[in-house]
């Protein structure tokens, strides 16, 4: 017995101190207190000072977040940002028609008149950031209400973001951490006149496609090009020809010398959502229900979409945005549960949980805040996953139809108008769906999208228990036989919701008309079904959710309290943080070895001139035959294109500034590797590895491949 026993304690007692330093998404104003000792040890040449101040300029003032969803960073005293090509892919096919395809064929201003404007895009810099704990939860007690608490919380919050700002241009915002055992107030400037000043040709932006995507090794120039403008005291305002360049308070230098092996690198950027510390009943409901089965409804409609994308140009063209998007996390869920499985996370779980309870059970005081937790999360789970599951069903199978989510747009002016309104009062929303029906229309097909429609009806009448699903689903059954095609069909030969000429003249007699578009068949299944999820799953589930994430805060609390040989790093929440790791390859399986680099030569191995992901220019080309680098080579001669290391990174990364130790801008964070898309949940520093496009990479695109080598005279490169 002896013999099991003790490597079972050793192994436990590693997976608590086990925070390497590669974990973690750091607070930037806790980093002299929390990590300064550690980075400097493992190769950071600055302080924490240089990192994150509210006294001089330093590296935060060049990290914007970029349109809420990305982070860019400032390499010029012109207010030039670089970010990913897929950050701004919204803005490059905004601009881009059939005769002036930008995303095929990518975009250069050649002075700062050719910019391009983007009305709706913000550039937001962190001003600074408060721990504002104590004024949120001052006079909160155990004993109020949930109700009482979050009104109190949310009241404290509004004060407080209110007084931080008066006078000022700047906004302020508070967020919860640890679950709400804290809180942190960010004061922020966001500019709202940001140009488009470059961006590479798809061929080399988006090379490798989804094939690649979320893979390493990889050979993608995901980057493009913005420019923000400032009015003439340099503070944002909306867009006007006077603008002038914003001069920034830093800008970033570019290292022109390249990573090696081990070298310290740190991710300087605004991740968007993690959850590290869940129970092991949560990772087991999302490895074992939750992420198979957005993956078995994706599959199912992504193989529908495909067929008929390759059939036909145009609705290759109309699918192409949303089939990207759908199959980014649809991939990722998949990998999710690879890695879960292979770290076997819910046992990883338990052992923690086993740690805590021995903890909790040698302390009275403990044992009464924290003895019964694990049994609530167990009862909680047992409620919640059967929401959660018929939750991941409304919005993946039923919102799944296109057209059903475009009715539901609608129930708003419809309620307007039967609750008596006149339609005068409603014109202004009946005019927004009329502007709507066009940006809809424009990438739809119906035919796909019935195929589509009766494809996840059935998966859901199969998958879901009888007795939760929407009363249509008997009508289909008495009425079709359970012939979801059949069914799909008659109702998108009726709806007005999935031909723009029946829609726009639906618009017309709106007002009187209404009656008519509620009888509607694709209304009623969106009705039907949206009426049971808001009555009998959102309410619950919502209910559901805040209780577990009580216990959470409670959970957290407790670990912290009572687990103190490990550092916390608060879970992602879109707000500016800092991961450090360094530059190293993996190994991926059993007697395969990744290298941390890849290069042109990669790329060319790669080349596929019948597939379109895989596509090579002639001009990339006849540079690659001619070895014409210029300076962007490394010491062997190879044109390196990206490079992996061990920095913990997440979706709201891409674009982050990847910075080496002497805060040097190396590369630009675009994705992470296939075997480490787990560390949302649970990070694994043998596997996890983020993906960063190399600079030089950047610059030989910019200055040979496209002939804009003028920026590289604003920027601050260091040999
Ligand atoms: N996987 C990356 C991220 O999560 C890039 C996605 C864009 N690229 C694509 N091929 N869909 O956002
Ligand atoms: N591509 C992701 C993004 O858009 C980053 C990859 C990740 O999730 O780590 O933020």
């Amino acid at each position: 017995m002896k013999k099991i026993i003790i490597p079972f304690l050793i192994f436990n007692f590693s997976l608590l101190t086990s925070v390497k330093a590669d974990e973690g998404m750091w607070l930037p104003m806790l980093l002299k207190q929390l990590n300064e000792s550690d980075m400097l040890k493992n190769g950071l040449k600055l302080s924490a000072e240089d990192i994150y101040s509210i006294n001089k300029s330093c590296l935060k003032d060049a990290i914007v977040h970029f349109g809420g969803g990305c982070t860019a960073e400032v390499i010029s005293d012109k207010g030039l940002i670089l970010t990913n090509h897929h950050c701004g892919y919204g803005q490059i096919q905004a601009h881009s028609t059939v005769q002036n395809d930008l995303l095929t064929n990518g975009f250069w201003a050649m002075n700062q008149s050719e910019e391009l404007k983007n009305p709706g895009l913000t550039a937001t810099f962190i001003i600074r950031m408060e721990d504002v704990t104590a004024k949120i939860l001052s006079g909160i007690t155990d004993s109020m209400s949930d109700a009482l608490r979050e009104a109190k919380i949310n009241e404290a919050i509004a004060k407080i973001q209110k007084e931080a700002v008066a006078g000022t241009h700047y906004g302020a915002f508070v967020r919860p951490f640890y679950y709400g055992n804290e809180y942190y107030m960010f004061i922020t400037e966001v500019f709202k006149d940001v140009r488009l000043v470059g961006a590479p040709p798809s061929s080399i932006g988006k090379f490798g496609g989804d094939t690649d995507n979320w893979m390493w090794p990889r050979h993608t120039g995901d980057f493009s090009m913005f420019r923000i403008y400032a009015n003439k005291n340099n503070e944002p305002a909306d867009y006007s020809p006077d603008n002038v360049p914003y001069k920034p308070k830093y800008h970033l230098t570019i290292s022109m010398k390249g990573v090696e092996k081990d070298d310290f690198t740190m991710v300087y950027g605004f991740p968007g959502r993690t959850s590290e510390y869940l129970s092991s009943f949560a990772v087991d409901m999302i490895m074992n229900e939750s992420d198979p089965a957005k993956v078995k409804i994706r599959t199912t409609r992504l193989k529908i979409i495909d067929e008929d994308m390759k059939a036909s140009d145009k609705v290759r063209i109309q699918y192409s945005a949303k089939y990207a998007g759908l199959a980014n996390y649809w991939k990722k869920w998949q990998g999710e549960m690879n890695g879960l499985k292979k770290l076997d996370a819910v046992n990883k779980k338990k052992l923690l949980e086993q740690d805590f309870l021995l903890k909790v059970n040698t302390d009275d005081a403990a044992n009464a805040k924290y003895g019964k937790l694990f049994g609530d999360f167990e009862k909680k789970y047992g409620e919640f996953r059967i929401l959660n599951k018929q939750r991941d069903y409304f919005v993946e199978a039923i919102l799944g139809t296109e057209a059903v989510t475009y009715a539901l747009g609608f129930t708003d002016v419809i309620d307007a108008l039967k609750s008596g309104k006149k339609q005068a009062d409603v014109q202004a929303a009946i005019d927004k769906l009329k502007t709507n029906a066009k940006a809809f229309f424009k990438d739809y097909n119906a035919s796909t999208d019935e195929k589509v429609c009766a494809a996840l009806l059935k998966m859901y009448s199969t998958d879901i228990d009888k007795k939760q699903q929407p009363e249509i689903f008997k009508e289909i059954e008495k009425k079709f036989k359970g012939d979801f095609e059949k069914y799909a069909k008659e109702v998108f030969s009726k709806s007005i919701f999935v031909s723009e000429i029946k829609i726009n003249e639906a618009f017309e007699k709106m007002g009187k008309n209404y009656k008519k578009i509620e009888k509607d068949p694709i209304y009623q299944l969106m009705i039907s079904c949206y009426t049971k999820f808001s009555k009998d799953v959102r309410p619950q589930y919502t209910a559901l959710d805040d209780q577990i994430t009580k216990l959470n805060g409670n959970y957290m609390k407790g670990m912290r309290e009572l687990i103190t040989t490990k550092k916390y790093y608060p879970d992602a929440n879109g707000t500016l943080r800092v991961a450090y790791g360094k530059v190293e390859g993996y190994y991926p399986r059993d007697g395969v070895f990744y290298n941390y680099y890849t290069t042109l030569d990669g790329l060319m191995e790669k080349e596929n001139p019948l597939v379109d992901e895989f596509m090579v220019s002639p001009k990339l080309k006849e540079i690659y035959q001619k070895k014409d680098y210029g300076p962007y080579a490394d010491k062997n001669g190879e044109l390196r294109i990206a490079f992996c290391a061990s920095n913990h990174t997440t979706g709201g990364n891409s674009g982050s500034p990847v910075l080496n130790g002497e805060g040097q801008l190396i590369g630009t964070n675009f994705d992470r590797d296939w075997e480490g898309t787990m560390s949302d949940i649970m990070y694994d520093p043998n596997q996890v590895r983020n993906v960063v496009l190399d600079v030089r990479y950047t610059l030989f695109v910019i200055d040979k491949y496209a002939g804009a080598g003028y920026l590289l005279n604003e920027m601050t490169l260091v040999k």
